[in-house]
């Protein structure tokens, strides 16, 4: 018979099996724990930090997406201290993130908007310094503006995942952090695979399909027309 681990989450009394991650565990169980760059299948990345868990008997909050369960484990996935640090981690992001919701492409889908959401954040603590990039619309599939780009990875991970040679990789440091194409180029008209994975798993507004203006207002016309 399966290896069963028992643990608790929130005071629930769980099942998990060997090797699930403490982020699998809840989401099996119903509870939600915001992540930014996890994906599921593929390698933990760990770099937004939001799944973040207190375990009892540690003495720092651990990271759900890629800490494995053990027998007895007692976690809180949404103490005090856990919400505290998630809406930090966010207001930090939100930060250096321009305020351009009302005129996203992506703001009814945006992962990064809805957990600002939940974690009810209003006006920003912290001192904004906004990243500020062109928009880069050259290429026929993609569209990206990089002022939004909250470095989650996943773009990175996922286009590396399908095996050929990886459209972005990560450079720089501290504030200058960014996630590239090629040396820094701007993304040009150079076709990539044209599989979508990276733009279907962006969480925010950095990647997207590209739509000329008009578009859309022009077919929902026809449609009202009929
Ligand atoms: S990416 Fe999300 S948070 Fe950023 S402007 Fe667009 S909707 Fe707002
Ligand atoms: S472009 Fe999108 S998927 Fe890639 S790191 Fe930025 S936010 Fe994440
Ligand atoms: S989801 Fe765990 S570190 Fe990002």
């Amino acid at each position: 018979m399966e290896n069963k681990i028992n643990l608790t989450i929130n005071g629930k009394e769980v099942t998990g099996r060997p090797g699930m991650t403490i982020l699998e565990v809840a989401r099996d169980n119903g509870i939600d724990i915001p992540t930014l760059c996890y994906i599921q299948d593929l390698p933990p990345i760990g770099a937004c930090r939001l799944c973040v868990v207190e375990v009892e008997g540690s003495r720092t909050l651990v990271g759900s997406c890629h800490t494995p369960v053990a027998e007895g484990m007692a976690i809180q996935t949404h103490s005090p201290k856990v919400i505290a640090t998630r809406k930090v981690l966010v207001e930090l992001m939100l930060a250096s993130h321009p305020d351009a919701c009302l005129i996203c492409d992506k703001a009814n889908i945006c992962e990064l908007r809805r957990i600002a959401a939940d974690l009810e954040i209003g006006l920003p603590r912290f001192r904004t310094r906004k990243h500020y990039f062109p928009v880069e619309d050259e290429n026929t599939d993609m569209v990206r503006d990089m002022s939004k780009c909250v470095q989650c990875r996943r773009c990175v991970i996922a286009c590396k995942s399908k095996g050929d040679e990886p459209l972005f990789g990560m450079a720089y440091r501290g504030f200058d952090s960014k996630v590239i194409h090629g040396y820094d180029q701007p993304l040009g008209s150079e076709a990539c695979e044209d599989c979508d994975a990276c733009i279907d798993i962006c969480p925010s507004g950095a990647l997207r399909k590209p739509r000329r203006a008009g578009e859309e207002r022009a077919a929902k016309a026809l449609i009202i027309k009929g």
